[in-house]
């Protein structure tokens, strides 16, 4: 894992990082109290941190503020209200541009039309558009108002928007009209009406112009956009909601292992010091860079790192509405030349992806912009890794790879380099964060050898950590905090080597990271099972060359059914169609039955090592041994027919 540095310049002491962090963590509270003054606050706190009632850690408590009038506001008194907060391009290639002061007035206004509309302090608002401007739009008036944003990946189904709906109790639903994708249109509205055949909370629904389709608008619920902003007047203020540092600020659904999407709720206070700083600290960002997260703000991603973080910083940051390879390959690359980017952050799926193109797409553009280049989602792969590092970066920009989850709130294992030029290694995210008490332990909690692998987990509270599942607190304490009592689990397998570097290795649990995306094994095979013909399924995940993982599915047919080729790309689309695309299965292989413990328990261990060709190890506590031979078999047999996947 020692692999030379690439940064000889960089190979200086990473004692001062080290340094902060001892620090950090030593006094939690003198460091925080430090730190959290970078931001606006109505009233400072009278306490950093109250962990009176763990896991339930406060932040801030006292302290008073809105996030919206860190990201607009506080630059309203400067040039910077003249200064682009995005760039949008669209994939049709339009392209608009959007000033600080432009945004805090579209952003006042339609605080203004959400009011009006009935919204206020502890609502929650669902948010289900495409990449539009009305998008970071929709986020900023939600919590100016001091209401809950739950934003909804618009690549999801109307059955996910409708569970996240349901659960929220929202109101409000701000919509559009379509979308495009690969010049295709995506009838975003029509999913959102199917949605709301099943939930009774939303009383009003906003539909932003998107593409300009007809669509149906039901009198008295459904309103356009631009309708209602027209008749707000361009000079409107509507006063920050000032709130608690440990008030809601958002819930953001991800999936877990069992049962239902999480709510994920972050606090206004801690997600918004940490949002600031950790952006700092990783890409040190300067006044004049151009920041381009390629993720959608349907994800954290987005809401930390295209929303938040960027605009407090005062950033112009690319916001791309399409797909990274339409109409041709070298689209990304395009938009770097086009805008002068010089900050990318992205996943190690596009980047595989964009390399299995080939060199010439990148080699025709001019990409001298670029300084930095970041990576989310999963590990990235060493051979990721340096073609990222010599062919988009030239050998001149270092790969910043940031570790973390919707429930941290912002990044935790990543370079420093705000601080310290940490010598990289490609592969690993290198060091936690100040303020992070990370540790590698083995299953009983016990700090794991070096080069040993086990399980990563942060033994002390931040403040971007999640303050609880929404409406779920045991559950909170029972999936994060019960597994090492005391200490917030990961979920994720890590190794820590000879120089104390971290190497994130993955999800432990049953989830799956499919192109950088999460999904839940039992929520896909809840989703499968729905279908009539399937009466048991066991998912797995499959190594995938670009994507990482994809899902494959193991399904018993109820009786009367027969295994087809058709009956398998039916079970598909129908997953597709309920869970939405990401979660389409990539094979669907026909089984009589599913191995099992005595006890009932799907043992999947046992068909990730069929998948891989593994030797299956302990199968005494299997009930039907007789399974995996047949498995096997229809695996293989399977591999073998072409159209049988
Ligand atoms: C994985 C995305 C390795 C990890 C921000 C984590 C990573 C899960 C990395 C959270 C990385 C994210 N290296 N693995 N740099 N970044 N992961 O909630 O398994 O969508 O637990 O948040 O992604 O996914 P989530």
């Amino acid at each position: 894992m020692s692999e030379s540095l690439p940064f000889d310049e960089y190979k200086t002491p990473i004692a001062n990082l080290l340094e902060v962090r001892r620090r950090s963590i030593d006094d939690l509270e003198g460091f925080w109290d430090e730190k959290a003054r970078a931001l606006h606050w109505f009233k400072t706190w009278d306490k950093v941190l109250d962990d009176s009632n763990p896991p339930f850690y406060k932040w801030f408590v006292g302290g008073v503020t809105n996030i919206s009038y860190n990201a607009l506001d506080v630059h309203m008194d400067s040039w910077r209200k003249n200064k682009a907060a995005y760039i949008w391009e669209s994939e049709e290639g339009t392209i608009k541009t959007l000033t600080y002061l432009e945004l805090y007035r579209e952003v006042n206004k339609f605080a203004k039309v959400l009011k009006d509309l009935g919204v206020k302090k502890g609502d929650r608002v669902t948010i289900y558009l495409p990449m539009v401007p009305e998008l970071p739009i929709s986020l900023l008036a939600t919590v100016r108002l001091g209401a809950m944003h739950s934003v909804v990946f618009s690549g999801f189904s109307s059955s996910a928007l409708a569970d996240r709906i349901n659960d929220a109790e929202s109101k409000i639903l701000i919509t559009s009209d379509g979308g495009y994708r690969r010049g295709k249109y995506i009838p975003i509205k029509e999913w959102a009406d199917e949605a709301l055949k099943n939930t009774d909370t939303i009383e009003k629904v906003i539909v932003v112009r998107r593409t300009g389709k007809e669509v149906n608008m039901v009198e008295g619920r459904d309103y356009y956009y631009d309708e209602l902003m027209s008749k707000v007047s361009e000079s409107t203020y509507i006063p920050p909601e000032p709130m608690k540092a440990e008030d809601p600020l958002f819930i953001l659904y991800t999936s877990g292992t069992t049962g239902k999407p999480k709510g994920v709720q972050h606090s206004v206070g801690g997600y918004m010091v940490w949002a600031y700083w950790t952006l700092k600290w990783a890409f040190d960002p300067k006044e004049d860079d151009i920041w381009w997260c390629s993720a959608d703000i349907g994800w954290i991603t987005g809401h930390t790192y295209i929303v938040y973080a960027p605009l407090m910083h005062g950033l112009t940051g690319i916001m791309y509405d399409g797909a990274p390879n339409y109409p041709a390959p070298d689209r990304v690359w395009e938009i770097i030349e086009r805008h002068r980017v010089t900050i990318l952050y992205t996943s190690p799926t596009l980047i595989r992806m964009l390399m299995g193109y080939g060199d010439e797409y990148v080699l025709e553009h001019d990409l001298s912009s670029l300084r930095v280049l970041g990576s989310v989602g999963e590990p990235i792969n060493p051979e990721a890794w340096k073609w990222y590092y010599t062919v988009v970066g030239k050998e001149r920009c270092p790969i910043i790879d940031t570790w973390w989850q919707t429930e941290t709130g912002g990044f935790m294992i990543t370079p420093a380099r705000g601080i310290s030029l940490v010598p990289l290694k490609p592969g690993s995210a290198t060091f936690p964060l100040p303020g992070i008490d990370a540790e590698v332990v083995d299953e009983d909690g016990n700090p794991a050898k070096v080069g040993e692998r086990g399980y990563l987990i942060i033994k002390k509270p931040w403040p971007g950590m999640l303050q609880t599942l929404w409406k779920d607190p045991d559950r909170y304490k029972e999936v994060y905090f019960s597994r090492y009592p005391g200490a917030y689990y990961t979920g994720d397998y890590c190794i820590k080597d000879e120089d104390g570097y971290f190497w994130l290795l993955g999800r432990a649990d049953e989830v799956l990271k499919v192109a950088g995306h999460r999904i839940g094994t039992m929520e896909l095979e809840s989703a499968i099972v729905s279908h009539p013909a399937v009466s048991e399924a066991a998912v797995v995940a499959k190594p995938d060359p670009i994507k990482m993982e994809v899902p494959v599915a193991f399904v018993v047919l109820t009786s009367g059914y027969e295994p087809s080729e058709e009956l398998a790309n039916e079970i598909k689309k129908y997953v597709a169609k309920s869970m939405g695309p990401i979660a389409r299965p990539d094979s669907i292989f026909f089984v009589a039955s599913l191995p099992k413990t005595r006890s009932g328990k799907i043992m999947r261990r046992l068909l990730k090592a069929v998948i891989l060709g593994k030797p299956l190890g302990d199968i005494t506590t299997l009930e039907d041994a007789a399974s995996v031979e047949a498995i096997k078999k229809a695996y293989e047999e399977f591999k073998k027919a072409v159209g049988g996947a």
